[in-house]
């Protein structure tokens, strides 16, 4: 109830306030505040409508990078490590599981059938497969960068 009575006379008070204001002023004067605050109100409008614009955009490319590295890892890793991720026994290992290894993408691993990637693939194609790994399989890991890349060479 208190707080009825208080709002109340907040809302009294911009009124009686607004009318002090738009009776001194000119005509002139109130059309142009009220075009101010149309234009404030339009301008925040359109920054929130960029953000999520962006967000959106973010989270297509990411599905659309998956794609990408879906693509390379078709072509280059499922022979050994299989479509659905589990590799094969002992031979070939999982990738199912755990956070893709970059250094062993990059460097392969000596006396195994692993080879190193780093001259084959560009550097944009290991972060895209590396990402797809991470996400595929139920893989809930961190994506990497180009930076991450140059890095683990
Ligand atoms: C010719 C078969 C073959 C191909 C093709 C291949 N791998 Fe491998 N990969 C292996 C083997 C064998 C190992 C195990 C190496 C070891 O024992 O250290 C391995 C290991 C890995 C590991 C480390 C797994 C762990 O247990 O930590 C990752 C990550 C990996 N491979 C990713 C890839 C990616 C990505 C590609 C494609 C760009 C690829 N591999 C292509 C055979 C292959």
């Amino acid at each position: 109830m208190k707080k009825l009575t208080l709002s109340l006379l907040a809302v009294l008070f911009i009124f009686s306030l607004s009318t002090v204001f738009v009776s001194c002023g000119s005509e002139e004067d109130a059309e142009k505040t009220a075009n101010d605050l149309t234009n404030q109100a339009t301008e925040e409008l359109d920054k929130k409508v960029e953000e999520v614009t962006e967000e959106v955009t973010e989270e297509v490319t990411e599905a659309v990078d998956y794609t990408a590295g879906k693509t390379v890892y078709a072509s280059k890793c499922q022979v050994c490590h299989q479509e659905n991720g589990e590799g094969m026994g002992e031979t070939f290992p999982a990738l199912k599981g755990k956070a893709s290894d970059l250094k062993i993408v990059l460097n392969g691993a000596e006396g195994t059938a692993m080879a190193a990637f780093k001259d084959q693939l560009s550097d944009q194609e290991i972060v895209d497969v590396t990402n797809y790994v991470n996400h595929a399989w139920d893989n809930n890991f961190d994506n990497v960068t180009l930076e991450d890349v140059a890095a683990a060479k």
